[in-house]
């Protein structure tokens, strides 16, 4: 069996880190980036913790032509999806360039898979395909999704739905969606980490930044949710786990003796609040981060996490680290970029 791995979007933020892990589980990942929205520095942070760079194709995954060319001369055991655009507000700002990127991508690389089926595909969705859970907080993959508001939240919608109809048309694929719930921290080498281009809408980077001295203070979206201490609760995921959890797939999928898509919830299982990562992040890092309470943001979500219990029974899978890890090595990661001692 050839242990190559096509891993578009390999440079990014989650594409690094399960580069790192397939490579500990004894694949050989190709990284294929054209690092528009990634940094070439990553492939020196993979060299250190690797001990070599990985190979890289330059390429915009939209190329369907070159991934043909690609995958004809070239055996492949799999193939991850990540390379997408990420953020919700930049997709209400410029919807056409999220439909395009992120449907027009995944279309380009399905069109491979279904002309090779025998190759696994892997797809990078999300828990914003459930919206605002009615009811019940924790969501399983037998929750209803709803429509999410945002194109870019749309674009995760979209995508389980082509893959479901190309399953559909051909049976005899294995297809894998994983709904990502909240990643955060960085590899504990902190050798590579998130990398936001610009300023980060995240929670995570902000609280990191603000500590850095980037920000003067992080504002807190909202303190009077119906939630145990007024700010909105998330499933935290640490990024690392959540690598673990792409190569589980991934196994899951050479292994199957039948066609499938199957959609799996990748989260710790626990909601944490704002305000709890915060503590969390001071108390663990000895540090007082400057913080306010503002308005709601729009279109927050409440409260959601994920059941986990399908992660497990299917992929034998489940995140091993805790939030005080993620913080911790969120931190790491940020003083590691910012030369701070
Ligand atoms: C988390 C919490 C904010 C910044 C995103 C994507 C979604 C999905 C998950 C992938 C919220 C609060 C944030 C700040 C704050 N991912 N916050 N001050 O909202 O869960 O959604 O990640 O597909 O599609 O949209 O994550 O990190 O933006 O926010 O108070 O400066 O932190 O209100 O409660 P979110 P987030």
């Amino acid at each position: 069996m050839s242990k190559k791995v096509l891993v578009t979007g390999g440079a990014g933020y989650i594409g690094s880190h399960t580069v790192v892990e397939l490579t500990n589980a004894g694949y050989e990942p190709i990284l294929l980036d054209d690092f528009r929205n990634s940094n070439e520095s990553v492939l020196e942070g993979l060299n250190k913790i690797l001990g070599k760079r990985p190979e890289i194709l330059k390429q915009d995954v939209c190329d369907t032509d070159y991934l043909r060319g690609y995958i004809k001369q070239n055996k492949v055991s799999g193939i991850i999806h990540f390379a997408a655009y990420k953020a919700v507000g930049e997709s209400v700002d410029n919807p056409l360039n999220y439909y395009q990127n992120n449907i027009e991508g995944l279309v380009s690389v399905l069109k491979i898979v279904a002309e090779n089926p025998e190759i696994p595909f892997v797809f990078s969705s999300s828990c914003t395909v459930y919206g605002e859970p009615k009811g019940q907080k924790e969501v399983s993959e037998k929750t209803p999704k709803t429509i999410p508001t945002s194109p870019y939240g749309f674009t995760k919608w979209l995508g389980e739905k082509i893959i479901d109809d190309l399953f559909f048309s051909q049976n005899t694929l294995r297809l894998m969606s994983l709904r990502y719930f909240n990643p955060i921290g960085a590899h504990s080498s902190t050798h590579i980490g998130e990398l936001p281009i610009g300023k980060p809408n995240n929670l995570l980077p902000f609280v990191t930044q603000t500590a850095a001295g980037l920000h003067e203070r992080l504002t807190i979206f909202g303190d009077s949710y119906p939630t145990i201490d007024g700010t909105c609760v998330r499933d935290y995921i640490h990024v690392v786990d959540l690598a673990e959890a792409h190569v589980k797939a991934l196994d899951y999928l050479i292994r199957a003796a039948q066609g499938c898509h199957e959609i799996v919830n990748i989260g710790t299982g626990k909601g944490s609040s704002v305000l709890e990562v915060i503590k969390a992040f001071e108390q663990v890092n000895d540090i007082k981060l400057n913080y306010e309470f503002g308005p709601n943001r729009s279109g927050d979500v409440i409260e959601i996490y994920a059941n986990v219990d399908y992660a497990q029974e299917l992929l034998g899978w489940s995140a091993k680290k805790t939030i005080n890890d993620a913080v911790k090595d969120a931190w790491n990661w940020e003083k590691s970029i910012r030369s701070i001692e």
